[in-house]
């Protein structure tokens, strides 16, 4: 398969990162269907797909028409059925729960048509861990972009044994036909390379904070000043979610099973009061 092959696009799940992955697909000029077991999230996607447009056109960075034709290749449908049943490439954008992902996967294998590459955006979850829940793990890769996903260029594309050098290929030529930078990883490895790195990050930041040492806001403003970075960790996670932090450690630390990986109590608290961050209005800052 090429690129040229692929017409239509299935993401699953609207949220977070599924709402702009579908966005950014149709402005590349394919057929995208969203899908997602919340009609909730399905009508926030839709209303953010419009608004987003007409802001685009309305700053002159697109035209009517571009939006137009972006708004028409965009669909939103509770079923998987019909989001995926004709799909050439799908990119799986659900919660980061390896049990739910497992379950997509071999319920995508079945409905896709068997040349149709099955992609998942997780943050963390090598692709061999669902590839197996399919009958074609040669079709199966990690996909992994940034939030925001309208905006961030970087794109991690992760070949694992199982991946073939076609499938690897196809989705880098994919991310370079929407515009992003696609860095290709030649084997596994939890993480990947981005987060990876901030995860060592976020990791001592919890630690300095968790036994007193200094204030989120004052490791946010040391890293920031000192490093340079544009966000300190504790915003970052607030912006990311703090709920979902707290998937990825759990199931960093299901894996290994390494006391050192369990969530710090900082994270524990903040999720059992659920104070996840912007999408709650409270985590380790307030928001109005
Ligand atoms: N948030 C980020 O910054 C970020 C960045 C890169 C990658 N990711 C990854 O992207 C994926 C989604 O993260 P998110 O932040 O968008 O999560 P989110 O919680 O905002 O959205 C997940 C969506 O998946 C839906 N969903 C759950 N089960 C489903 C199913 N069986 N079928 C269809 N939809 C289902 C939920 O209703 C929800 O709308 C995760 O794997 C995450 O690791 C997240």
């Amino acid at each position: 398969m090429n690129l040229e092959d692929i017409k239509k696009i299935c993401i699953v799940g609207a949220g977070t990162m599924g709402h702009q992955i579908s966005l950014a697909v149709a402005l590349a000029g394919f057929k995208v269907t969203c899908t997602d077991i919340s009609q909730e999230m399905l009508n926030k996607a839709q209303n953010f797909a419009r608004t987003y447009l007409a802001e685009r056109v309305a700053k002159e960075k697109l035209s009517q028409e571009q939006a137009d034709r972006a708004l028409a290749s965009l669909s939103f449908t509770e079923s998987l059925e019909e989001a995926a049943g004709d799909a050439d490439f799908v990119i799986e954008a659900a919660v980061e729960k390896l049990d739910v992902k497992r379950k997509l996967f071999a319920e995508l294998d079945s409905i896709t048509p068997s040349h149709a590459i099955l992609a998942t955006n997780s943050s963390f979850i090598v692709s061999s861990e669902v590839a197996y829940a399919t009958k074609k793990p040669d079709k199966v890769c990690n996909m992994h972009f940034f939030y925001p996903a309208l905006v961030m260029k970087l794109v991690e594309v992760v070949q694992g044994s199982h991946t073939s050098q076609e499938t690897a290929q196809v989705t880098m030529d994919l991310c370079t036909k929407m515009g992003k930078t696609g860095v290709l990883l030649k084997k596994e490895i939890y993480g990947f390379l981005v987060n990876r790195i901030v995860s060592a990050i976020n990791n001592e930041a919890l630690f300095l904070a968790d036994i007193g040492i200094a204030s989120p806001e004052e490791i946010d403003t040391a890293v920031v000043s000192g490093l340079g970075h544009p966000m300190g960790p504790f915003r970052l996670m607030d912006l990311l979610g703090i709920d979902l932090y707290y998937d990825i450690t759990m199931e960093r630390y299901r894996m290994t099973q390494d006391p050192r990986e369990k969530p710090s109590p900082m994270v524990v608290e903040k999720v059992a009061k659920k104070e996840w961050g912007r999408k709650t209005k409270k985590g380790f800052y307030k928001y109005d």
